[in-house]
């Protein structure tokens, strides 16, 4: 904690540029643990041999760290000393042996950065620079380390001892103590390390390789926990296979564990061999977890298992590289997830997601490219912009090249590279390579920030159109003028008449500032169809009339366009209706009532199709936003589509009733479409809806219609509301991750006392900091409440940064994160703008400010 703050004294950026080799290399690494939450003694032996021809000393990072004993060589160090946090060692020959000792307390760190505690057991989290809290150690993910780890613990606490790679050997020790020792042979940084021990116990299986090598999986948690593990199970084997049919990958370990644990700064970890699950994201049943729930699992256990190639295997040079694993992963994992279920509905979600997250931020004070020129604190760039614009870097990449010129060129990616740290330039010379395309100008995409902008016009003349193309980048912190990018635009022409495609589609590679496309011989009037599949991650100005997105909310062939032209409709419906504050929604009603009609559909897909955008989407299209205008319109198109669409609302709710719990995308569609249903219904008007919502909320055999009959009472002011919270608490009590639906669903309220609520929520007994899903689940769901938190009083503010100035002090990690809707205030009028500012300032302004907070607070405020 205290060493979080020093460093916030100077805060110093770190460059890309200034990138040097490591001056020493540590080929081997054997750690040595005395275990126990208090004082943990921590002895490492290090073989360090000197990389090239220099005379400089051996540095090893040190966060917190006193040095109990430093020995090179077998004997006392000479003239060792420490400087900043680091142990630095001047030594004269090119391969010694060093040997530190240091007692780090684990029950101490509240950070959740290190080795530290959580419900009982210890766990560690190194990703990207904790490792440095354990040991001393060039802490960097360029210097790879064959390890070899021996644990010794209290038997009866911590009868589980777990590290990364193989079980090499265990037995007891004196003193009601026992040891065990993990080997791992294959060389990675230290930010893959990981060791876990705990009163834990498995969910067991295996996994036969593509090779024929038997894998032994455990899924380990605490014993209750045990009977909601076999999704994560399922799905860990579902990733094993994927990946080799898919990518060709094996797994290369006799073991794979996963460990869950309950307070985690993010969702997962890929450590080798020995993944560390925050809980939310592994334990499932039909009464605690939502369908949404499920499919994350899914998505992260495939993710973190997949990062044993894109990230493990072949690791990050440095940190500025974050992108390679991560936006490759999150591309890996989607299409893992999209090849489960409907692959259009998976490409829905993760564009909205993309659109809530990440183009939000590239148009804000935080804005980076996705492989980063400079950072104050690397945890601050663990961003919707390293993962998800990466992942649609990925994804522009495999469009160009093709699929089978896409698995040549990653099959190169992974042999060229295996077992080293590379870079986002060595990932992409191998997609030239293999593909053989040349991808210089599309390079772009990695060193510009900011979401570029498509103006699309369609313009014809009897059979003859032209399509004029323009495209511009937005200026950016640090980048104000920008070059053109390559955009890859899948676009088709469809017969307004005939409802029926004119053209095949087509791929434009659009990488001038200005193009123009000619279609002849078109038999009948053309609607555009555009950036189909949402092949660039770019906003695209179209300017199709209602009647056009109409069609082709109905007619076109790709689905992902479908939805978007609804979306788009939906938009521009909103938008009018909040600068002229009137509403003629008649085209859209037309256009929900056939989709939601339309028997060829499958509901998950009619569920996104008919959701209205979010009020902070709507409020990214407007140049000042206003909160309660958007609100206003917003609930005016939900109840005057719930009145004029009541039958079909209820039709719907009615056919997608489910009898019994199954996880299936069949199932869960129709849970997703009975719930948006039931929030159409709600929004009517209608006298039964409150007694709808309640018997759902009551009868419910899962989470995903308990959590949906909750929602809607929870925006309502019916009677039921309070007896549902109630009932949901009690029935829960005492179940931390569903407790944090509890939190959030209130902190999500449309209701006007939200503000109010949450508040008071802040001071309930099940309240704390102490643990990031709930600090997440109040207060991060509270921020992004846009009519709550943008409250003109400026309340909603005040609350949020005391929470954070607390939240600073015990993790500064889970604390930074929370800050980017406070750096929004650019988008706001003038009166809000200065409050918004005002919490800036003050969170600046705090003593002890960590360089996390510092960072982001003070970027935000520029
Ligand atoms: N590498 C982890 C993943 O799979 C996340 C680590 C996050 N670390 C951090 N300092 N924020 O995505
Ligand atoms: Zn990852």
């Amino acid at each position: 904690m205290s060493d979080a703050r020093i460093a916030a004294a100077a805060p110093q950026a770190i460059r890309r540029e200034d990138y040097r080799q490591p001056d020493w290399l540590v080929p081997d690494i054997a750690l040595d643990f005395d275990l126990d939450p208090a004082a943990t003694r921590v002895r490492a032996t290090l073989q360090v041999t000197r990389n090239g021809t220099h005379d400089r000393p051996l540095v090893l990072n040190g966060d917190g760290l006193v040095a109990v004993s430093v020995k090179t060589d077998g004997g006392d160090a000479q003239g060792w000393r420490i400087e900043g946090q680091d142990l630095v060692i001047p030594l004269p020959g090119d391969a010694h042996v060093i040997e530190t000792e240091v007692v780090i307390a684990p029950e101490r760190n509240t950070q959740l950065q290190g080795l530290y505690a959580s419900s009982g057991m210890l766990c560690t989290q190194c990703e990207a620079e904790g490792f440095r809290r354990i040991t001393f150690f060039p802490d960097r993910p360029d210097v790879l380390s064959k390890y070899k780890v021996r644990m010794t613990a209290d038997k009866a606490r911590f009868p589980v001892l777990l590290a990364n790679g193989d079980p090499i050997a265990q037995g007891d020790a004196e003193g009601g103590r026992h040891w065990a020792e993990w080997h791992d042979p294959f060389p990675k940084p230290s930010y893959l390390f990981a060791l876990v021990a705990g009163d834990l116990v498995a969910n067991t299986g295996s996994f036969t390789t593509m090779s024929g090598r038997e894998v032994q999986l455990g899924i380990y948690v605490r014993a209750p926990d045990l009977p909601k593990t076999d999704h994560a199970l399922h799905a860990l084997k579902l990733s094993m296979k994927w990946d080799e049919e898919v990518y060709g990958r094996e797994y290369d370990l006799d073991v794979f564990n996963i460990v869950a644990v309950d307070d985690f700064n993010f969702g997962a970890m890929e450590n080798k061999g020995l993944n560390v699950f925050n809980s939310r994201y592994i334990l499932a049943d039909p009464d605690t977890a939502t369908d949404w729930d499920y499919d994350a699992i899914a998505a992260v256990v495939a993710h973190e298992y997949f990062h044993n190639w894109s990230g493990n295997r072949v690791t990050c040079r440095d940190w500025f590289q974050l992108s390679l694993k991560e936006g490759f992963t999150v591309f890996r994992d989607q299409s893992f997830s999209a090849d489960q279920g409907s692959a259009a509905v998976k490409r829905i979600e993760d564009v909205r997601n993309l659109r809530a997250s990440q183009f939000p931020e590239d148009a804000g004070p935080l804005a980076h490219p996705v492989r980063p020129d400079e950072y104050i604190e690397i945890s601050n760039f663990y961003t919707a912009t390293i993962y998800n614009k990466g992942a649609e870097l990925i994804r522009m990449m495999a469009t160009i090249l093709g699929p089978s010129k896409f698995r040549a060129a990653t099959d190169l990616y992974f042999d060229r590279f295996d077992g080293t740290a590379a870079t986002c330039e060595d990932f992409v010379a191998c997609m030239e390579e293999a593909g053989g395309v040349d991808l210089g100008q599309f390079r772009r995409w990695y060193s510009q920030a900011g979401t570029p902008r498509v103006s699309a016009n369609l313009v014809q003349d009897g059979a003859t159109a032209r399509l004029a193309l323009a495209q511009t980048v937005p200026p950016t912190p640090g980048q104000p003028v920008k070059e053109p990018m390559v955009l890859p635009l899948k676009i088709r022409l469809f017969g307004e008449k005939s409802g029926t495609p004119l053209t095949d589609e087509q791929l434009l590679l659009f990488d001038k500032p200005e193009q123009e496309l000619r279609f002849e011989a078109l038999p009948e009037r053309a609607v555009l169809s555009i950036n189909r599949g949402f092949s660039a991650p770019v906003i695209v100005d179209a300017n199709r009339s209602a009647a056009d997105l109409a069609f082709l909310s109905a007619h076109d062939d790709d689905p992902f366009a479908r939805y978007e032209a609804m979306q788009q409709l939906m938009l521009d419906t909103l938008v009018a209706a909040v600068t002229s504050g009137k509403g003629d929604h008649a085209a859209l009603i037309d256009a929900v009532r056939n989709t939601l009609t339309d028997p060829s559909l499958d509901r998950a897909f009619i569920a996104e199709a008919v959701l209205l955008p979010s009020d902070s989407f709507i409020g990214d299209q407007m140049a000042v936003v206003d909160p309660e205008a958007i609100y206003r319109a917003r609930e005016a198109l939900r109840a005057d589509l719930g009145k004029a669409l009541e039958g079909e609302w209820r039709a719907a709710y009615e056919g997608a009733r489910a009898n019994r719990f199954e996880y299936s995308p069949a199932a869960n569609g129709a849970r997703r479409l009975k719930n948006v249903a039931l929030g159409y219904i709600a929004a009517s008007g209608a006298g039964d809806a409150a007694a709808l919502a309640y018997a759902q909320f009551d009868a419910a055999d899962n989470m995903t219609d308990r959590q949906g009959g909750l929602a809607t009472l929870v925006n309502g002011t019916s009677a039921l509301r309070e007896k549902a919270i109630q009932a949901f608490y009690q029935r829960y009590a005492g179940n931390a991750l569903v407790l944090d639906k509890w939190f959030q669903t209130q902190a999500f309220s449309s209701r006007d006392d939200t503000l109010a609520a949450v508040e008071t929520l802040a001071k309930h007994p099940d309240f704390t900091l102490a643990n990031p899903n709930r600090a997440r689940a109040l207060i991060g769901a509270f921020s992004m409440n846009q009519r709550a938190f943008h409250d003109r009083s400026g309340r909603g503010y005040r609350f949020v940064a005391d929470q954070l100035i607390a939240l600073d002090r015990l993790n500064p990690q889970t604390a930074a994160k929370l800050v980017p809707p406070l750096g929004r205030w650019k988008r706001f009028d003038a009166d809000r703008a200065a409050l918004m500012r005002g919490e800036l300032e003050r969170i600046v302004a705090s003593p002890g400010l960590s360089k996390d907070m510092f960072e982001q607070a003070t970027k935000s405020l520029d």
